[in-house]
């Protein structure tokens, strides 16, 4: 294992650490096939270093038939020849970590793809064989066994229950798969697949890696004892129990299984990282983000709440005390590979937020966006966010302010869900890939096209139109970040009151660094102190609406 000076820091440098997501199959392509790969990564590490990271988390990029954009993984300790090789991902790690940034991979254990060679294997053994036992293989009901085991729906499509053919081309067993049919859940109570996962966690760590991101982190354990078989026709947060009994979801029983990853996480040297991204009521976060746990776990709170001061606020304070709790440091996040950029939804009109699925169905859907304000409010609160205790989890392209694209015709989406909802929503929007330059064939994403068609309005909205240019909002991070790194403090706020404004969010951090954002239209008074930045022009005296200002107090 290589050594890299900087691993030698303190042990908690992810507790403030401000990870950019990297969606690989969008990011750079480096030999023109249209998908976005390792070497493309690697050559844009010197921009990932101006632009003031701490670490990057790459979805996944394992072997893969797509069925999920890489979420459906056929090998967990490989590549997908289409993306890079081994070496090529060891080549990346040591350039990202030459210039002090790490490297968290995506971890995928609810399900595999359905071309895992366990799962083909447990295709061609019979039933009740070890083979079927890794995933959750049942009988169907009715004479011929014809009816599906149970009524559970599934993400991506009415029903959670695949039937199967035998070996021997009979109707046969049906298999259970909480998202595409090409993502079979595994059986988390068989121990071969708990060992494997351990086997792979060391995997990557050998390598160097610094952090894992634990997919659908709350779902590997599942109520199927004694022949019970969990029913559920919504997975809508309102019908998932908060107390961990829950048949299918956030069960006590999970975090076993965290321990166990803790325990060789803390053998490397520093102890590797993880976040979950556990869907689950705010109250049962903390488990997972527990020291004897993974850590770490996204609150996604932030990336659904209106531009509102009021919203914010409560949503903040109560991810202050909930970390404050359990010791662990917040997760700040707006946009990812899964919800609409933000600065598009921060550009919505309020009819539109309360129904996106309606709004996305809508033929004019683009000209329900105030794009300038969008863009206006999305600095806004990312600096606010930075400003805050805890970690950021950004997203590629918002450092841009990229508006989510529209425009992708109905043949070309590729997201799974996009077909389950009928076409209600798209994830495909925000994993068009990225714009680096004004000209080429696909904005400077590679030499030849892109796999998801990129807009026309790219031309305008790229890395080389802002790049080196004041005001951009590539600039605006990339000084947000530089002047973060000398203010990052103990994880403590105080928050200013405003008694005649309920649209102002203001707070000061114990070494005098203040944030104060305007939620509303009309200007506010500039507080006194050095002004460091803002997020859009200000006044001499006065802070105009949708802007945040930091000062040294
Ligand atoms: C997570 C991923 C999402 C994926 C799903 C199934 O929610 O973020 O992209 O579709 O898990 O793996
Ligand atoms: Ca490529």
């Amino acid at each position: 294992m290589a050594e890299h000076t900087f691993l030698r820091g303190p042990k908690d440098w992810w507790r403030q650490a401000v990870v950019y997501q990297i969606y690989p199959r969008s990011y750079a392509d480096n030999n023109g096939d249209g998908i976005g790969d390792l070497k493309g990564i690697t050559s844009r590490v010197p921009y990932l270093k101006e632009l003031g990271v701490d670490a990057v988390w790459l979805s996944p990029f394992y072997p893969s038939e797509l069925a999920d954009g890489g979420y459906d993984v056929a090998d967990y300790r490989n590549i997908d020849p289409r993306i890079g090789t081994l070496e090529e991902f060891d080549e990346m790690l040591e350039a990202l970590h030459a210039v002090g940034i790490r490297v968290f991979v995506d971890v995928v254990p609810n399900h595999s793809s359905d071309q895992h060679e366990w799962f083909q294997a447990a295709l061609k053994a019979p039933k009740g064989s070890p083979e079927r036992d890794r995933y959750i293989f049942r009988d169907g009901k009715g004479e011929h066994g014809e009816i599906r085991p149970s009524e559970l729906c599934s993400h991506f499509g009415p029903t959670a229950w695949t039937r199967i053919t035998e070996p021997d081309g009979t109707p046969g067993q049906w298999y259970m798969h909480l998202f595409a049919k090409e993502q079979p859940d595994f059986n988390w109570d068989n121990q071969e697949v708990r060992d494997d996962f351990i086997k792979t966690a060391r995997f990557w760590s050998d390598r160097g890696v610094d952090g894992f991101r634990i997919d659908v982190a709350h779902a590997l354990v599942k109520n199927l004892k004694d022949g019970h078989l969990p029913e559920r026709l919504s997975f809508d947060l309102s019908v998932m129990k908060n107390d961990g009994t829950d048949d299918l979801f956030d069960r006590d029983e999970v975090h076993e299984i965290y321990k166990s990853w803790r325990q060789v996480y803390n053998e490397y040297d520093p102890p590797r990282v993880a976040v979950a991204e556990a869907w689950v009521h705010a109250n049962r976060r903390a488990a997972y983000a527990s020291e004897e746990g993974l850590g770490q776990s996204f609150s996604f709170d932030l990336a659904f709440e209106p531009w509102n001061a009021k919203k914010f606020h409560n949503t903040i304070q109560y991810n202050l005390d909930a970390s404050a709790k359990t010791g662990s440091s917040n997760t700040w996040v707006f946009s990812n590979h899964d919800v609409i950029r933000h600065a598009t939804r921060f550009g919505l009109d309020a009819e539109s937020l309360s129904n996106l699925p309606k709004w996305f169905r809508s033929a004019d859907r683009e000209s329900k966006i105030n794009k300038e304000l969008g863009l206006a409010r999305a600095r806004a609160a990312t600096m606010l966010i930075f400003a805050l205790p805890g970690s950021t989890y950004l997203y590629q392209g918002e450092e841009l302010g990229l508006h989510e694209p529209l425009n992708i015709p109905s043949e070309q989406m590729q997201d799974p869900q996009w077909f389950r909802s009928e076409g209600s929503i798209s994830r495909d929007g925000c994993r068009v890939p990225m714009p680096w330059t004004s000209t080429g064939s696909s904005f400077g994403f590679g030499p030849g096209g892109a796999h998801l068609p990129q807009p026309e309005w790219f031309k305008d909205v790229n890395v080389e139109k802002q790049d080196g240019v004041a005001g951009s909002t590539l600039e605006l991070y990339r000084t947000a970040l530089m002047l973060r790194k000398g203010l990052v403090c103990a994880e403590k706020l105080t928050w200013n009151k405003h008694w005649f404004n309920s649209n102002v969010l203001d707070f000061t951090r114990p070494n005098g660094w203040r944030s104060v954002t305007n939620f509303g239209n009309k200007p506010i008074k500039l507080p006194k102190g050095k002004v460091l930045l803002s997020s859009g022009p200000i006044n001499a005296n006065s802070i105009p609406g949708n802007t945040t200002v930091w000062l040294q107090s």
